[in-house]
């Protein structure tokens, strides 16, 4: 049976007023529910470019240009409507964890349902199931910088995912921490995307992501080559190679 996208890029350009150079070029990109979209390419070369046009931070060139998740076409929403939208359907995770400082770790994970609208108390009880689930269930009082880099980056995991989004994207998420608390952090986000279907695309240096991921894109010149990995390896199996 042929799946559905969840993401369809078409005719996707972006050009940056400084510098002038087409750092994607009439892009066309399906993603499919469930997939682990990995990207790849220099520094520069256009990865957080492409993931800030999925989660409609940024905008394309022009009008042509389609940008479509779970059958909404993004380009054709205003700001507001944007924020709504990604509040709904996308969690982002970013190289540096962008924890708001001011608030405690509970008060971090909860912060997207609260702007949903959900009352305190059940939004206490959704996000100390995932601050367990990431296993820093002990620190919800404590704020941000009393955590390591990697225990930052596992809280900003549970925020991503509060708000249960079908789409979660990745900035180099490990980009900042060491060898051994990226591996910590990449399983925890596979094991938490894969169980419940979630798409996930991420943008890395990392090369050891590459086995684990369902298709792999490399960004050149504006343009994407994308690779489909073999089939995807049970996820017991998965868990086995990453350790
Ligand atoms: N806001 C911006 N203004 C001007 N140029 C930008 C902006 N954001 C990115 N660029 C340029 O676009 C290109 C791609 O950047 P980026 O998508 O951040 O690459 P990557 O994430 O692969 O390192 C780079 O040349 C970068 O300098
Ligand atoms: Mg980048």
């Amino acid at each position: 049976m042929e799946q559905v996208p969840i993401i369809k890029l078409r005719q996707v350009s972006k050009t940056y007023d400084i510098g002038g150079r087409k750092v994607l070029d009439r892009v066309d990109l399906d993603i499919y529910p469930g997939e682990f979209f990995v990207m790849l390419g220099k520094s520069g070369s256009g990865k957080s470019t492409l993931l800030n046009l999925i989660s409609g931070i940024d905008q394309p060139d022009d009008d042509q240009a389609q940008i479509i998740i779970d059958e909404t076409d993004i380009t054709t929403l205003n700001d507001t409507q944007l924020t709504l939208f990604r509040r709904d359907h996308i969690g982002i995770i970013f190289q540096f964890f962008n924890l708001i400082p001011t608030l405690t770790v509970m008060e971090n994970v909860t912060l997207p349902l609260e702007l949903n609208g959900m009352k305190r108390k059940a939004s206490e009880k959704i996000g100390q199931q995932l601050l367990d689930r990431v296993g820093l269930g002990n620190r919800s009082k404590d704020f941000p910088d009393k955590l390591s880099g990697g225990e930052q980056q596992r809280v900003a995991i549970a925020r991503a995912l509060a708000h249960s989004p079908k789409i979660i994207l990745a900035d180099e998420p490990t980009g900042n921490l060491d060898e051994d608390t990226s591996q910590t952090v990449l399983t925890l986000l596979l094991e938490l995307t894969r169980d419940s279907g979630k798409t996930l695309i991420m943008a890395t240096h990392n090369p050891e992501v590459v086995p684990l991921a369902d298709r792999v894109c490399r960004i050149h010149e504006g343009h994407l080559q994308v690779t489909r990995q073999s089939p995807v390896a049970k996820i017991s199996e998965i868990f086995t190679l990453m350790k």
